[in-house]
Parts: structure tokens; sequence; C-alpha cells
């Protein structure tokens, strides 16, 4: 019996591991919860939060633009662009620890979405307006009072500037002046699906036809081109119409970058003034119809240019030096956000967001 006494006191070798393991288990476990109860605390004290130890910043998308969501798996700012500390996330419960978090302003307009306001923000936090669209199209502001903290937009001034595209110095260095395609049938073209009487381009369009053929293209003159043919068919004209449908500060939209830019045509543009596309652009890359004093003398003027090989050939010169870069991806404007984020004021409200997108041009 002794001997079944001490089997009893004496842990067996199992019994032991199985205390070793539970103490093992419960100290971490404790630890955690009061790490737990802090953080728990922390994110109503917001003091808890301090970005520059964390290492990373979180940007989070609430919804994504026009509904279309993309892949954020693994580290996606560096894996596709290589931007480090970069954390994007469309998860919301992401959204106490979130440093930026984005709204897209069409859903909102539309009411399919709606802003968190019953949720408390934690402090630091940023809630960034974005828009890509002209301020005719962003709908009525004036609701958004006091609410955001910073502005994601092709405007230069925004806090976080996503142009539609860009010049970059080019990176190879050999200096070659890209074949200029001069194979050239129509002297202008233009693409347009939504003709508007009213428009300002429309006016200078009507004008310029009485002077030099133009060729149109588009929905509004039943001759639809398709994304893979767009570049080429622009490719057979002199100059293409880059005529924005809106006269905004700083918009300046694909129908520059892609369609013209990226075609080996020159672009006659319209939209911002002379000094808004000459800060964004290299020298002698476009046509500016408020270079002229009428539309006729555009017209004479492009007329003769298309006769001169040399003349018109000094309209691709930039292409020895830069190349154009454009931004098509919503992730890569996201990512974009962390490049700026240490340039970002520690404190901003857009008191009045109306006023700010409606800037004079
Ligand atoms: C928040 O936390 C800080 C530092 O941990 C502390 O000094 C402060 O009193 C706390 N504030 C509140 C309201 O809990
Ligand atoms: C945040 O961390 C940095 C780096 O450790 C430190 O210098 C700074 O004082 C901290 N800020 C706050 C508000 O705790
Ligand atoms: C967005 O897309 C999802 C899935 O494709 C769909 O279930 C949802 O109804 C859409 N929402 C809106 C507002 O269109
Ligand atoms: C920062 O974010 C990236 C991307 O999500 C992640 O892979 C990495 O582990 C994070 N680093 C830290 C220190 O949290
Ligand atoms: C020039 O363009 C026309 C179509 O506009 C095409 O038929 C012709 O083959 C082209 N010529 C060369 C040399 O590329
Ligand atoms: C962001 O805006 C809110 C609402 O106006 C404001 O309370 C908060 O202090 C702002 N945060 C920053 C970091 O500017």
């Amino acid at each position: 019996m002794g001997g079944d006494n001490t089997k009893k006191t004496v842990l067996s070798p199992v019994k032991t591991c199985f205390l070793l393991v539970s103490f093992l288990c419960v100290l971490p476990l404790s630890l955690f919860s009061g790490w737990l109860q802090g953080f728990l605390k922390g994110i109503n004290n917001s003091t808890f939060y301090n970005y520059s130890t964390s290492g990373n910043v979180t940007i989070l998308l609430w919804y994504w633009p026009f509904n279309r969501s993309f892949s954020l798996r693994g580290d996606v700012c560096w894996d596709l662009y290589r931007i480090p500390r970069c954390r994007l996330v469309d998860t919301r419960s992401w959204y106490v620890s979130a440093d930026v978090v984005v709204f897209h302003n069409r859903e909102l307009m539309l009411r399919q979405q709606k802003l968190p306001l019953d949720l408390p923000r934690p402090q630091g936090q940023r809630w960034a307006w974005m828009s890509l669209e002209s301020p005719a199209n962003n709908g009525n502001l004036r609701q958004y009072a006091n609410i955001f903290n910073m502005t994601i937009s092709y405007r230069r001034d925004a806090d976080v500037s996503i142009p539609y595209g860009e010049f970059l110095p080019k990176e190879s260095k050999e200096h070659r002046v890209e074949d200029i395609p001069l194979n050239k049938s129509s002297l202008v073209c233009w693409v347009v699906s939504n003709y508007r009487e009213l428009h300002k381009r429309s006016e200078v369009y009507r004008k310029l036809r009485a002077i030099v053929p133009v060729n149109v293209y588009g929905q509004w003159n039943k001759r639809p081109l398709s994304s893979d043919s767009l570049l080429p068919t622009i490719s057979h004209c002199y100059f293409y119409l880059a005529f924005e449908n809106s006269v905004a500060k700083d918009y300046i939209t694909e129908k520059l970058w892609r369609n013209a830019y990226k075609s080996g045509t020159v672009p006659v543009v319209l939209g911002p003034p002379l000094s808004n596309y000459r800060a964004m652009t290299p020298p002698n890359s476009f046509i500016h119809v408020d270079e002229f004093a009428s539309v006729i003398e555009l017209g004479q003027y492009l007329q003769k240019l298309a006769q001169d090989n040399k003349r018109y050939a000094k309209y691709f010169n930039w292409k020895k030096l830069w190349e154009v870069k454009l931004y098509k991806d919503w992730r890569e404007r996201l990512c974009r956000i962390c490049l700026q984020f240490d340039t970002l004021a520690q404190h901003k409200v857009y008191s009045d967001l109306k006023a700010w997108v409606n800037a004079p041009t």
C-alpha cells in the first residue's frame, strides 16, 4: 500500500510535464491579457498611438472606388511598387489602428457608402477625402465641412497628389529620339464620347472644324474605338485634341498623358491655363489653345506645322530626357500616401472642403 501512497505524492513524468506546460501557458496568457487591457485602454486613451515607433503606416481603404476590389495580399506596396513600410488594408477591423482612412468621393456622392461618423476617431488618425474627378463632378461637398484631415487628388496642392500621369527622367542613358510616327493620315483627331454643345471644348472644335479637317472618333460620332485600337489610331494623326471636359485647376487627365503622349502625336490642349501645363510638362511637348489669339490662327499654325517635318519633330524632343508614367491602379495611388506621410501636417482639418475643391484655376 505504501507503494501506492508514494505513487500518489510523487508526480509521474507525464503529470510534471503537463503542469509545466500549463504554467508556461498561463504566464504568457496573463501577460497578454495585461497587454490587451492596456491596448483596449489605449484605444480610448489615444496617447497610446505612436506611429514613428510602429514602423509601418497603415492605410485603410474604407471601400473600393467603383466597387471594384483588387488583391491586397502580401506586402502589396512593397511587392508591386517598392514602397516600404506601408500597410494597405481594406478590412474595417483595422480602423482602430489605421493612420489614414480613405474615402472615395464618388460612392459617398451616390449614397452607396456612408462615413462612419458614429465611430470615435482614434487620435492622430487622418480621414482622407479622395477624388480624381473635376469639381463639377464631385457633387455637393458642403456637408463635409470639418470632417476630413487630408485630400488625395490630382491637384498639385493636395496633401497627397496623384496625377493621372507625370514625366519622369528617362532611366536609360542612351538619349535616342524614338521614331516619330510619321505615317500620318489625318491632320487633327479627336475622340469624344460625351459631346455637350455648351462645353468650351465643343465651341473650339466647331470653330476649328471650319478651318481644318478634324477626324472625330468616339461614341458621339458613332465611331467608337476599342481600348486596343485607340492608341494605334491616334498615332496616325499629326495632332490630337486633348480637350478636357471641365476646365479646372490642375485637371489634366489621361487624354493628355495616355492618349496623346503614349501614341506619338502632338497634343493640342484645352483645360487649365498654359502655366498649369507648363508646370507639369517639359517645354515644347504640347500646343495650348490659349497660345493663339483665335481658333483660326491655331488652325493655320497646325496646317503649317504638319508640312514642316523638322519643326514638327521638335515637339518630340522631350523623349530624349523624359518618359511618361501613368497612374492607373488604385493600389499604387494608395501606397503613395505612405511616401508623403511624413510631410503631412500634424493637425489639419478641412473646414470648408467645398471651397478647397472649387479653387479657381
Ligand atoms: C492616457 O495615457 C497617458 C499615458 O499613458 C496618461 O498620462 C493619461 O492620464 C491618460 N489619459 C486618460 C484620459 O486616461
Ligand atoms: C514616439 O516615438 C518616438 C521614437 O521612439 C519618440 O521620439 C517620440 O517622443 C514618441 N512620441 C510620443 C508622443 O510618445
Ligand atoms: C458591389 O459589389 C458586390 C460584389 O460584386 C455586390 O454584392 C454589391 O452589391 C455591390 N455594391 C454596389 C453598391 O454596387
Ligand atoms: C509592416 O507592414 C507590412 C505589410 O503589411 C508587413 O509585412 C510587415 O510585417 C509590417 N511590419 C511591422 C513592423 O509591423
Ligand atoms: C501607314 O498607315 C496606313 C493606315 O493608315 C497603313 O495602311 C500603311 O501600311 C502604313 N504604312 C507604313 C509604312 O506603316
Ligand atoms: C482630423 O479631423 C477631426 C475632425 O475635425 C479632428 O477632430 C482631428 O483632430 C483631426 N486630426 C488630425 C490628425 O488632424
